[in-house]
This record gives C-alpha cells, structure tokens and sequence, in this order.
C-alpha cells in the first residue's frame, strides 16, 4: 500500500487532542490522544477556554506523532480530514485551523468529518466481518445521545435522541453531586458492580410524541431527591477530597457506604434499560438484526454485557479504546467521502451545532 493510501485524521471537538492514520484498508497505522482531563478534573467538567488553549499547546506534537508513527509525511497522503462540528467553537478551530494549513501548504486535499459519524465509524472501521445495512446506531457520549436508523452506508434517519441531558452528561452530573470527580462514566461503571441494581426504583422516561426519544433530567432530579432526603455531607466531601488523586476502587470504596452503592447501580441500571429498550424497539419496529452502541458511554461494562443478552439483535461496540474521543474514527469516515471526491474548502469553518441526519 504506497502512502497515497493513507488518511491523516484531526479531532479536537472537545477535551481530547487526538491525530490518527487510517489506510484505505480500514486499519489504524497510529492513534495518538492527548487528554486534557487532569486540566478539567478540578472544575468538574469541560472548561471551554481551557479545552482551546490546551488543543493549541498539543496540536502539532500530537499531529507529528501520528504521522511519525505510520510512517507517513504530510505530501504523501490522499487527504487531511478534520471535526467540523459538532463541539465547542474554540476547540474546534484549533483541530480546524491547523488542518487547512496542512492542507495548503501540501496540496493535499482537505475533508471535513461529522463527530457524530465518526463515532459511528469507530464501529465499521473494526467490524469484522463487515456490518451489512440497514443497521441501528445509538450515538451516546458526554453531548450526545442519538438514535439513527442507517438504511445504508452514510443515510442516516434521526429516530430518536435525548430531550434534555446526554447519557454520559446524566453520568458526569450525578458523579459530580456525589463527589466522584469528573468524567464520572469510569468511576459508576467500576462501583455499580458493588451495588444493588434493584434497591432504589427510578422510573423510566416516557415520551408520548415519540417513544424513541430519551431523556435523562428526571432521574438526575431523583437521584439529587434521594441525596437530599439524607445527610451525605461526610461522605461526599471525603470523596471530594480524594478525586484530584486518581483513586483506585479500593479507595473509592474506602469512602463509599452500602446506600450510595446501591444508588450507583439503580441509576446505571435506569440509563442502561433507557438507552437498550430503545434500541431494542427502534431494531424491531423495523425488522433490523444488527445494533451499533458508540460513543464514551459505550465503554461501560455493565451496557456491553446487558446488550449482549438482547435476543435476535446482534450489538457492536467498539474496542475501548475507540469509544471515546479519538482521530482514527474521523480518518475511518473521512474514506467513503474521498471515494466520493467530497472534499471540503480552505473556507471551512467551525460548526458547534452541526447535526447528523434528518
Ligand atoms: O465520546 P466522549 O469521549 O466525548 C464526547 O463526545 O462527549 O464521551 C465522554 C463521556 C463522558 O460523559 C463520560 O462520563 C462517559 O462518556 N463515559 C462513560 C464511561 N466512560 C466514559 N459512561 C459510562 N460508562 C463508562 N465506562
Ligand atoms: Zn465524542
């Protein structure tokens, strides 16, 4: 395969700097994420000037090391693709900025990539066998929790998506109110395996005009409700003191009692039940075998597991460590629009509220 194979991917929608190498072929060459968490750890979630000065202190180290990696030059490879959108505007630009100036100065042709189907490529760059259409895709991550009828390759239908708060924003919100630090995906995920799912009863969202959409905001309230109803002060303000400092479980457990326990893993249960029986639906509805769950959220456990068991639904995921934030998922999507001569203008701009499909 000569170099002109070869896709440079760029990402900095959010919190995570990150450069990929994707070939023709679908396989990684280099993956390079840089995180910016320990920067936005301290505040409790993603700090907007913070994210664009940081990309800019990384982005070309990050780029060089991917590129080093593969092997490849700037001059030798088919095209540059970047996020467009959507994500914060300062964060964007950086990832954009300096895209086009790859761009230019190398001749090489830029492409500019939907977050959103790069999260969904995430899962065809890795499916093996390769997935057949028509397919469901659930998109859950820290902004986003979309719900997509693919009938194929790059038609996406908006079937369903968050009325309020984001699957992993109900995670990171319920996190911080009980002092775990932030993102709090990993952290649920490890401790709700301690707790009792059935102990505290959530009820689940339901949305009359479409049953498909989610919502998360009324069991973020119960869950304040339930912390409210009891004096948690003591161990909420142990938590916080330790968060800066990379617990273990062991740790985490140290300052952690039986009812919060409990709490963790009645609400994961709640959100998973949320996001799988719909998917589950939308797939029967429609007569559709094959699932995709992307995303940050897709890394959690307990959701790999539980959609793993759906009878005559086949749910793909992807590996760890492409389900959160990463470039390799926008080289992957950036193939079929170089196939396709989609190529984007030096003019390109940042687009925070860009959407996915109709
Ligand atoms: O896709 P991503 O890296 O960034 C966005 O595009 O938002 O997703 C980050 C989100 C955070 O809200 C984080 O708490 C959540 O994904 N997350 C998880 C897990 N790992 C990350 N949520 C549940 N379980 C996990 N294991
Ligand atoms: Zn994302």
């Amino acid at each position: 395969m000569s170099a002109k194979d070869l896709i440079l991917g760029i990402e900095t929608s959010c919190d995570e700097t990150a450069a990929a190498v994707v070939d023709r072929g679908g396989a990684v060459r280099s993956n390079v994420v840089a995180s910016q968490l320990d920067v936005h750890a301290r505040y409790g979630g993603v700090v907007p000037e913070l994210a664009s000065r940081e990309h800019l202190r990384a982005i070309v180290v990050v780029v060089r090391e991917a590129l080093q990696r593969a092997g490849a030059t700037v001059d030798g490879l088919a095209a540059i693709s970047v996020t467009e959108g959507p994500g914060l505007a300062g964060a964007l630009l950086v990832g954009i900025t300096y895209a086009k100036a790859l761009s230019f100065a190398s001749g090489r042709p830029l492409i500019a990539v939907n977050h959103l189907e790069g999260h969904i490529h995430a899962v065809l760059l890795e499916a093996a066998p390769p997935v057949a259409y028509p397919l469901v895709a659930l998109v859950v991550s820290g902004g986003h929790s979309h719900l997509y009828e693919v009938s194929e390759p790059g038609r996406y239908r908006v079937a369903g998506q968050t009325r309020d708060d984001a699957a992993g924003e109900a995670y990171d919100k319920v996190a911080k109110l009980l002092g775990f630090g932030y993102p709090g995906g990993p952290v649920i995920d490890q401790l709700a395996k301690f707790g009792d799912p059935q102990a505290v009863r959530f009820s689940l969202a339901n949305i009359k005009s479409n049953p498909m959409d989610l919502s998360f905001s009324g069991l973020k309230t119960a869950v304040l409700r339930w912390v409210e109803a009891r004096d948690l002060t003591g161990e909420i303000d142990a938590r916080r003191r330790l968060a800066d400092s990379r617990p273990t479980v062991e740790e985490w457990l140290a300052v952690t009692p039986q009812a919060t326990l409990d709490l963790l893993a009645s609400f994961q249960r709640t959100v998973l039940e949320e996001l799988l029986s719909r998917v589950e639906r939308l797939a029967r509805d429609r007569g559709i075998g094959t699932a995709l769950i992307t995303g940050g959220v897709a890394a959690n456990q307990a959701l790999r597991e539980q959609a793993a068991r759906l009878a005559g639904l086949r749910v793909l995921f992807p590996s760890r460590a492409l389900s959160t934030d990463n470039a390799a998922m926008i080289a992957a999507a950036a193939w079929p629009k170089f196939d396709r001569g989609l190529f984007a203008p030096l003019t390109l701009g940042a687009n925070p509220g860009l959407t996915l499909g109709h």
